[in-house]
């Protein structure tokens, strides 16, 4: 069966197509469009809707060309309809209801976060329950996966999101946005131990996160230092700051579950130095880390696609008739 999978909850405008045939995956075809929001350093909603609105149209029609297959050949559609930017969500759910209701296909609305969440089983058959860190632009969270649409939420962060922090000093450094893969690039010939920077809830006893502290602590030292000419020592500290956060809130949930499984994702993880720091964790409790490919832990249409697959293996009823929420906490 052939599922198309449509996302624009934020700044990628993304289809793609899998056909899964006895549970096992194969992509037919996978097209992102990432906007460019560098000039203005951060996503404005207006602009990303009418972005979307503009290049939906054309990432469809090649995304059907490189798959070689019609409309007609899809068994099933998926669109994200929440968490995100309200435009967007319309823009994505308004262009899959009309393709379901002409076609009279069924649809599926799918929540963002449990696409990340769902997303690395696609590659690896990740059994339930897992613990799941999910780092994205807004959100970050520690949450027990127990099966398809039942989360348990462990802890989240309590102002910023580690990603929000990352593109906010990135942006303070002069770099592009997203700031992530370019606080990854400048770190990777860095010295991490050169600038001292707080650790946020160093040593606490629970799974909740916090990354304002140190954005203002990270902003403070960038406005000290007005004529820095080289950061690679200043992102190595600040990625390893963010490392040392995260891994210690992955051994508390790993302690407090006894989970031998965790998945990393989320844009964020797409970074490699903290895939492999959270591995060396995740490993002194003998549990391992999974994580989606890094291409596909950015949004993509391949997680909504997948999840689309997901909610119907479970026998979740496909429907028309709903809004979207640009709100959603992950179902439980
Ligand atoms: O999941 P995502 O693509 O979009 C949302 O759902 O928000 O995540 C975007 C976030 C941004 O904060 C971006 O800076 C971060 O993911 N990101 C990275 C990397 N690539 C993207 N952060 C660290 N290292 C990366 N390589
Ligand atoms: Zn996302």
């Amino acid at each position: 069966m052939i599922y198309l999978g449509i996302e624009s909850s934020c700044d990628e405008t993304a289809a793609a197509l899998i056909e899964v045939v006895a549970g096992i995956p194969k992509i037919l075809g996978h097209r992102v469009h990432s906007q460019n929001h560098t000039a203005s350093g951060g996503v404005i909603p207006q602009v990303a809707a009418r972005e979307h609105l503009l290049h939906l149209p054309k990432v469809m029609e090649s995304l059907f060309k490189e798959a070689g297959i019609q409309p007609q050949d899809l068994g099933g559609i998926g669109v994200t309809a929440g968490p995100g930017l309200i435009g967007g969500l319309l823009v994505g759910v308004m262009w899959a209801k009309g393709l379901a209701l002409s076609l009279s296909k069924p649809l599926w609305p799918v929540h963002h976060l449990e696409a990340h969440a769902l997303m690395v089983r696609m590659e690896v058959p990740v059994a339930f329950p897992y613990l799941l860190l999910l780092l994205s632009g807004g959100h970050c969270m520690l949450t027990l996966v127990h099966d398809v649409q039942r989360y348990e939420l462990l802890g989240q962060t309590r102002d910023d999101a580690a990603g929000e922090c990352l593109d906010k000093v990135a942006r303070a450094l002069g770099g592009p946005y997203p700031g992530g893969v370019y606080i990854e690039e400048r770190a990777r010939h860095g010295n991490p131990q050169a600038v001292n920077l707080p650790i946020p809830f160093e040593h606490a006893a629970h799974c909740d996160f916090s990354f304002s502290g140190l954005k203002t602590a990270c902003l403070q030292w960038i406005q000290k230092h007005p004529n820095l000419t080289d950061s690679e020592d200043f992102c190595a500290s600040f990625q390893k700051v963010i490392a040392d956060s995260l891994s210690e809130r992955v051994a508390h949930a790993l302690r407090q579950t006894s989970l031998l499984r965790c998945v990393l994702s989320g844009g964020v993880a797409a970074n490699a130095y903290f895939r492999q720091r959270l591995q060396e964790t995740c490993a002194k409790y003998g549990a391992k880390l999974y994580a989606p490919p890094p291409a596909y832990c950015t949004d993509n249409g391949l997680m909504i696609a997948w999840t689309t697959y997901e909610l119907h293996r479970k026998g979740i009823a496909p429907c028309t008739d709903f809004q979207v929420r640009p709100q959603w906490p992950l179902p439980h």
